[in-house]
């Protein structure tokens, strides 16, 4: 007879292993004894307790009842522990000179307006800088595309997305905008401001006790996309911003950062369209690489992300 030994933990993680061998589905197989492979490992490496492992059913738990068509807990811990930026760029990968992407975040919703060159998406903004956005959008020669869709969104002067504002179902901050035959967009807005991450549930607590800030550096975020090329999911940022080096979920890219000059007398676009000093203006050209066929079998649009989460937007 075999000698007895008691169970040890890599006994444990070897049946777990050796149960999920037989997942039919190579890929999900793939994953799913890698997962248990490094969370096991996880687990024996910090030696983790019951009460701490009590605790962190706590913290999903609690983040899963935060979860509504309105906040995603879930998102945010993935965005606060850099996980977000780590899938962007792996399923992402950018051929040199097209536009980075970076995170999608919570706060994209469908049915943003469709906005003539020059529309003001930030109508009800009564106290920020008005700013001015213009740029192209080329594809990788720089030759401008024309018809280009920019899907825009951006927090108010007041640190909150319409959605956590007082009126959550009025649209604001939001629009579509297309581009000319030289690849033209003029957005009109308002310089934008940095702002916390909702720091009231568990991605909050998680921030407090490791001693890391909500904040966010200030940005406006863009989906780019035309025909035949790749859609980029991105932000601009203000080079000014003091948050630039510790953006509380790690998607800053130097790429991205954009100059927003200040201007104090009426001139050029601005005169035209009646914006009065002082107002900022920002220049960004963003770059489409050609459509690959590999883009169109994993590629999440904004409408197949937020019908992944179970929202209508
Ligand atoms: C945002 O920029 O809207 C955002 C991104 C990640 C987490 C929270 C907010
Ligand atoms: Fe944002």
């Amino acid at each position: 007879m075999a000698e007895r030994h008691n169970k040890t933990e890599d006994d444990i993680t070897a049946e777990v292993i050796a149960r999920f061998s037989a997942t039919p589905d190579p890929r999900l197989r793939q994953i799913m004894l890698s997962l248990v492979n490094h969370l096991h490992a996880f687990v024996k490496e910090v030696g983790l307790t019951e009460a701490e492992w009590f605790q962190a059913i706590g913290i999903l738990t609690e983040a899963g009842r935060m979860c509504s068509d309105k906040r995603q807990e879930f998102i945010l811990f993935s965005d606060t522990l850099g996980v977000s930026m780590v899938v962007d760029l792996i399923d992402h990968r950018k051929p040199d000179g097209a536009t980075e992407s970076t995170v999608f975040g919570p706060f994209h919703r469908l049915g943003a307006p469709e906005m003539p060159a020059g529309g003001n998406i930030a109508h009800r903004d009564t106290t920020g800088m008005p700013a001015l956005v213009s740029g192209r959008v080329l594809d990788l020669d720089g030759r401008p595309i024309a018809g280009a869709v920019l899907d825009v969104w951006q927090a108010q002067t007041n640190g909150l997305y319409d959605s956590q504002d007082q009126n959550p179902e009025a649209l604001h901050m939001r629009g579509k905008f297309h581009t000319d035959s030289a690849g033209r967009f003029l957005v009109r807005t308002v310089r934008p401001v940095h702002y916390p991450i909702p720091a009231d549930g568990p991605v909050g607590q998680m921030l407090k006790a490791t001693g890391r800030h909500p904040w966010r550096p200030a940005h406006i975020h863009f989906v780019v996309s035309a025909e035949g090329y790749e859609p980029v999911t991105t932000h601009i940022f203000d080079r000014g911003d003091p948050y630039l080096e510790s953006d509380a979920v790690f998607a800053v890219k130097d790429s991205l950062i954009c100059d927003f000059v200040r201007h104090d007398s009426a001139e050029g676009e601005a005169a035209r369209l009646g914006v009065a000093p002082p107002f900022c203006t920002a220049r960004f050209d963003f770059v489409l690489a050609p459509a690959s066929a590999a883009a169109g079998s994993g590629a999440l649009d904004a409408q197949r992300r937020l019908a992944a989460l179970g929202s209508s937007g």
